[in-house]
């Protein structure tokens, strides 16, 4: 089972397998070279936000570890690198000046790539905002949103013409919801009003920062990554049946909506309309230029059910029971069939263009024993969700490319570094790489592959 040979065997030549980190998960150096702190730097150093109270600070130690990283990921056999750039390495205070040392810092890593024959897929907001803008509002100003075009054609200037593709955000659901409504992410807001600014206001500057890129560099391949959500009613029941379709309104229809075809939700604004910031004129058309290509990031699959309660809030809904009884070790429900009725549902309600996988991994815990780390249970995880990704291709979806999460071990974000996804473990007493069984095993898929021109077997 899982016989790498057979799985590549499954996918054009033209696939991608790339391995994907983000820059505050694995970089430290957090006060090195002009670097100034992020939301998360402020939001780790609070009591009460992130597991054990740890922090960026060190991290992977990646920032003084690029060449041996970079050696890392070549040593794995895969054609791409998914990273981020991080803000505050490039405009240390989110406006004001730019920091050549921190654009130095991503020369680098591109060169690097390219002498070793990887792709360079860049990601330029992967969640660190610059803490000075935050005394503006942060994501709820629209000047942010002004703020963030600058910073991404300062990049696209310097870097675009060796990346071979760039998203704009990672991710706007988590840090738009989770950072405003749900308060687990920074900047830990509760608030539906505060969350309704953040939501439009990014929208805004992933439509302005697609301008930037396209102004300095029209052949480069722009896209945009999303966590769409995989949305199950718990019951066939009507009222259920409609919260479902309420929640992909909230969670996906506010994202793909505006982007894909330049418009809210009807059931999100009729609910909740009234509380948004104004759309000025143009925005929706700023926001709905067309892409070259979209990233799925996907985990896990979303229950619910209608929430009774008098009152509820949109999109009133209650979590509902998993389905599958295999849980990953951050408890995640672990069900690949949902990927596939994802994009199939996504492709109907919208005219997307290619797509590619950048996200898909397993939290599992387990450490280095004699030298090796045996996590079988992340290797097969990895293995369904690429055999429904080859499905989909066979059904004739244009499924580009998949990104293993993560590289390797990291801070995951509220739960700091005790919970892990990388294909290859860090110790982070002594920094030292270990590469996982999944990773041996990524690495022999990726060998067995056969690059050129030809169609799936
Ligand atoms: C995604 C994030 C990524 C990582 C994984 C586990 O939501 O984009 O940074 O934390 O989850």
């Amino acid at each position: 089972m899982n016989d790498p040979r057979i799985l590549a065997g499954r996918f054009p030549g033209d696939f991608v397998f790339g391995v994907a980190t983000a820059a505050f998960q694995i970089e430290g150096a957090a006060k090195m070279d002009g670097r100034k702190p992020s939301i998360w730097d402020a939001f780790s150093n609070m009591p009460g936000r992130v597991y054990g109270r740890h922090n960026g600070d060190v991290a992977c130690d990646h920032y003084n570890r690029l060449e041996e990283d970079l050696d890392l990921i070549q040593s794995l056999g895969v054609s791409a690198y998914r990273f981020s750039i991080a803000w505050p390495r490039i405009i240390p205070e989110g406006t004001g000046p730019v920091n050549e040392k921190g654009l130095d810092f991503y020369d680098r890593l591109v060169d690097g790539l390219k002498a070793r024959g990887i792709k360079a897929f860049a990601t330029l907001y992967h969640w660190d905002l610059p803490l000075m803008l935050a005394g503006d509002g942060g994501w709820t100003a629209r000047q942010t949103a002004y703020a963030y075009q600058r910073y991404a054609k300062t990049v696209i200037a310097r870097l675009g013409d060796r990346l071979d593709a760039v998203a704009t955000f990672n991710e706007p659901w988590c840090s738009v919801w989770l950072s405003h409504l749900y308060g687990i992410h920074a900047p830990g807001e509760c608030n539906m009003d505060a969350a309704l600014h953040a939501l439009h206001f990014t929208n805004l500057a992933h439509g302005l920062g697609v301008a930037a890129i396209r102004a300095e560099r029209p052949q480069l391949a722009t896209g945009l990554v999303l966590n769409a959500h995989s949305i199950h009613a718990g019951s066939d029941g009507e009222a259920d049946q409609a919260a479902a379709a309420r929640a992909f309104d909230f969670h996906n229809g506010v994202f793909f909506g505006p982007v894909f075809k330049g418009d809210y939700p009807e059931s999100f604004l009729s609910a909740l309309g009234a509380r948004m910031p104004a759309i000025e004129p143009g925005d929706m058309e700023t926001i709905s230029q067309p892409l070259d290509w979209w990233g799925l990031n996907y985990y896990t699959p979303m229950r619910v059910s209608h929430d009774p309660a008098e009152g509820a809030e949109f999109p009133a809904t209650v979590p509902a029971p998993p389905v599958a009884e295999i849980r990953t070790d951050i408890g995640w429900e672990v069900f690949a069939p949902a990927l596939g009725d994802l994009i199939r549902k996504l492709n109907a309600d919208y005219a997307l263009p290619a797509c590619y996988i950048t996200e898909n991994g397993a939290c599992y815990n387990m450490g280095v024993e004699n030298g090796a780390v045996d996590d079988r249970p992340r290797l097969d995880y990895i293995a369904e969700h690429l055999g429904v990704t080859a499905d989909l291709i066979r059904e004739g979806y244009p499924m580009r490319g998949y990104f293993a999460w993560s590289l390797m071990d990291n801070f995951e974000w509220a739960e700091g570094y005790r919970m892990r996804f990388g294909i290859v473990h860090v110790d982070y007493e002594t920094q030292l790489r270990t590469i996982k069984k999944s990773g041996k095993w990524y690495a022999e898929l990726a060998g067995a592959f056969r690059k050129g021109r030809h169609r799936a077997a």
